[in-house]
């Protein structure tokens, strides 16, 4: 990992000075380390929700989001959905470098060979209700893997990346069929990856499909804009629980759950949630603009804003071009886009949200596209983890193979009731 130590920071605490070691990053962003200020001052820092605190160093993934800038180890975003595919940019996340045409075809070839669920995993599948949300089911499913794949030394460790990146699609796919009460459709190996994944979903046995190209070509790009977004709450998620020597599985299950809430990946289904009320409602977008600005209702324009962009969002631009030219080829016609329009359009002239740096995020857009390709708005998410599955992976492989890994274990500022004796129950 590259940074260089240089210089320090003074910090004076009651008094005293203490000499806090900077580390600098490739981009010369500057982390102040505290590693040893509790126990040479007692004190700690506070930071609620980590917004100021670098956990880690990391080589993964770099953004910066007054920019609009985001890089995969090095490689710029745009440069990737361009020209890269998704199996790819999951080997150049994992393994640090683009692979050579011998490494890729291996990778491939284990992704495509490892895609069979052990056919006991179909069990756990009829005991779900079908009205269980998939992101449950998912998560549900990636800790079971555990008990059919345990873990073991570094080649078993490898094997299991493989397993998880092969297998991930195909447990989503068979959650949606659970789901709509359709038989389960079997992994091909003649498939690409993400054409065997629309093939699993939205094959039938009583009829011939072919995955339309427009529809494999945008969810690969869909999936590569998904897929690292450094230390953000499910990357985070799974170097915490990773950092305990909790096994992939159990550390992904966790960041699927993360992933799952409506202000992180659940946001796109909140996304279109919201473009159907407005819809509903007569398409008036902009009275939906005042009400994302009154402080006394709590709705928010969902879609839009960021703890790290503050600036538009590089995977947005991306996936908005990417959803016109869809719609167009499969000749679609989406009332909720031009909703989405006009509320981007009210939005980015608006005061409070130029104000705030509120701009479209990631999620804004890709809704509207996975609803083009016939996904049901319970699937997105799930989506979206299939996407990040290959971050996941890199930050917690990067997180067990750095010696500076600790467990993750922050502090609090206690505010508390002070001691005091306890009153039994017929004195109080
Ligand atoms: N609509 C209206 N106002 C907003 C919005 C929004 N979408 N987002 C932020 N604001 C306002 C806040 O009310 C606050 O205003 P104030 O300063 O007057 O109090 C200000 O902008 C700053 O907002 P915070 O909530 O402090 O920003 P934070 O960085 O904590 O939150 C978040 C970021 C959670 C993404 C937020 O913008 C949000 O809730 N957006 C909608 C949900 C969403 O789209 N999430 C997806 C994020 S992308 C991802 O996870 C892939």
């Amino acid at each position: 990992m590259e940074s260089v130590q240089t210089d320090t920071a003074t910090l004076t605490l009651n008094g005293a000075e203490y000499e806090l070691p900077l580390s600098i990053g490739t981009e010369d962003e500057v982390g102040v380390d505290i590693n040893t200020l509790r126990s040479e001052s007692g004190a700690i820092t506070l930071d609620p929700g980590y917004g100021n605190t670098g956990s880690c160093e990391s080589a993964i993934t770099f953004i910066n989001g007054e920019e609009g800038v985001l890089r995969y180890r090095g490689y710029p975003i745009g440069e990737l959905a361009e020209k890269s595919s998704f199996v790819e940019v999951c080997y150049l996340l994992i393994n640090g470098e683009l692979p050579t045409q011998d490494e890729l075809d291996d990778f491939r070839h284990k992704l495509t060979y490892h895609s069979l669920l052990h056919e006991d995993m179909k069990k756990f599948f009829e005991g779900y209700p079908p009205s269980a949300p998939p992101m449950s089911v998912l998560s549900a499913m990636v800790a079971a893997m555990s008990a059919y794949y345990p873990t073991g030394d570094e080649e078993v460790v490898d094997l299991n990346i493989i397993r998880l990146l092969a297998k991930l699609k195909t447990l989503a796919a068979f959650a949606y069929k659970k789901s709509i009460g359709q038989p389960y459709v079997y992994p091909q190996n003649r498939h690409s990856y993400t054409e065997d994944f629309l093939h699993t979903m939205f094959a039938v046995p009583s009829e011939d499909y072919e995955v339309p190209d427009v529809l494999e070509e945008a969810l690969d790009m869909l999936l590569i804009l998904h897929a690292d977004h450094e230390q953000n709450c499910s990357a985070s998620t799974v170097r915490m629980v990773g950092s305990s020597g909790a096994s992939l599985f159990a550390s992904v299950s966790a960041g699927i759950g993360a992933l799952s809430g409506p202000l992180h990946g659940g946001a796109n289904t909140e996304v279109i949630r919201m473009l159907e009320e407005i819809h509903e409602a007569g398409g008036d977008s902009s009275k939906y603009v005042e009400k994302a600005k009154d402080s006394d209702d709590p709705f928010r324009l969902m879609g839009f804003g960021h703890r790290v962009y503050k600036n538009m969002d590089p995977r947005a631009e991306i996936i908005k071009s990417t959803a016109d030219r869809v719609l167009d080829e499969l000749g679609l016609d989406d009332p909720l886009l031009d909703i989405a329009r006009h509320l981007e359009e009210a939005a980015l002239e608006d005061d409070y949200f130029i104000e705030r740096s509120l701009y479209p995020n990631v999620d804004f857009y890709s809704g509207i596209l996975y609803r083009a390709m016939g996904l049901p708005t319970e699937m997105f998410t799930v989506m979206f983890s299939m996407g990040r599955l290959p971050g996941w992976i890199a930050q917690w492989k990067e997180m067990r193979n750095d010696e500076a890994t600790r467990i993750y274990r922050p502090r609090q500022v206690y505010v508390g009731a002070a001691e005091r004796d306890y009153t039994p129950i017929e004195q109080r």
